[in-house]
């Protein structure tokens, strides 16, 4: 059976439910990940458990060492990577609290370690990234979603910005007429980074708030913290359901 990863961005740094958990720290070419790796069984299934942004949260979304955390998923034996992500919301079905399974990408980040074919090995290399995201884990979570009854959007584009501040609302409007359903600031480099290594993600999009300028007044930090509190206890029922059926 392969292993599965789960990364936990905001609102989810750690994951009670593993078993026998133990912490393993792991260094790399690219330079020390997130946080020690948390590694044991749900379901006597072999989870790997990664707090994107530390533990506690301490690392913002441009400094994350995206390459580092990939790497080392890869040198743990990880073939599948469930990366759970706070978003805001742009389009209506993209409620607050509500999860959606992107299917689709845009990359606004700049000056992030983006890459491991930069050339230095002297190989060129162009991976494909027609789909970013794994079709069958995708495939997996809404089924999963089915079996626990909970609604998920089974589609969506999510804008990736740079942060750490949130957007303007003319960015999100253009956002918008780019194609994008949600907005968050982790999903880039690391989809494409796990596509170069060649493991399969899906993400796992948590909706905290909606985009700048989509409701009167600005967003505040009790707004994301509220729903995704709620967001996150549906988001630990399709991780149990995903698992089962793992
Ligand atoms: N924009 C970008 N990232 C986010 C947001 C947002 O509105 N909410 C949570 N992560």
């Amino acid at each position: 059976m392969t292993t599965l990863a789960i990364i936990g961005g905001t609102g989810l740094s750690q994951l009670t439910t593993l078993n026998n958990p133990r912490s393993e720290a792991i260094n790399t070419p690219y330079g020390n990940p997130s946080a020690e790796f948390i590694i044991g069984e749900i379901q006597n299934k072999s989870v790997v458990f990664l707090a994107r942004h530390g533990n506690p949260q301490a690392i913002p979304p441009h400094k994350i060492n995206y390459r580092a955390n990939i790497w080392a998923l890869k040198h743990l034996g990880v073939q599948n990577i469930i990366a759970v992500a706070a978003v805001g919301g742009i389009t209506p079905e993209m409620i607050p609290a509500s999860l959606a399974i992107p299917d689709q990408i845009i990359d606004y980040t700049y000056s992030r370690e983006h890459t491991f074919f930069d050339g230095i090995e002297g190989n060129v290399t162009h991976i494909d990234f027609t789909y970013p995201y794994c079709q069958k884990l995708r495939a997996g979570l809404i089924t999963a979603a089915k079996t626990a009854n909970l609604h998920v959007s089974p589609i969506g584009t999510y804008g990736c910005t740079q942060g750490p501040r949130l957007e303007s609302a003319a960015e999100i409007t253009r956002m918008e007429r780019d194609g994008c359903d949600l907005v968050g600031m982790t999903g880039m480099p690391e989809a494409s980074l796990a596509k170069e290594l060649g493991l399969n993600y899906a993400a796992l999009a948590v909706m905290a708030n909606w985009g700048a300028g989509k409701t009167a007044g600005e967003i505040t930090m009790a707004e994301i913290e509220e729903n995704l509190h709620h967001g996150m206890v549906n988001t630990a029922k399709l991780l149990q359901s995903f698992i089962a059926a793992y």
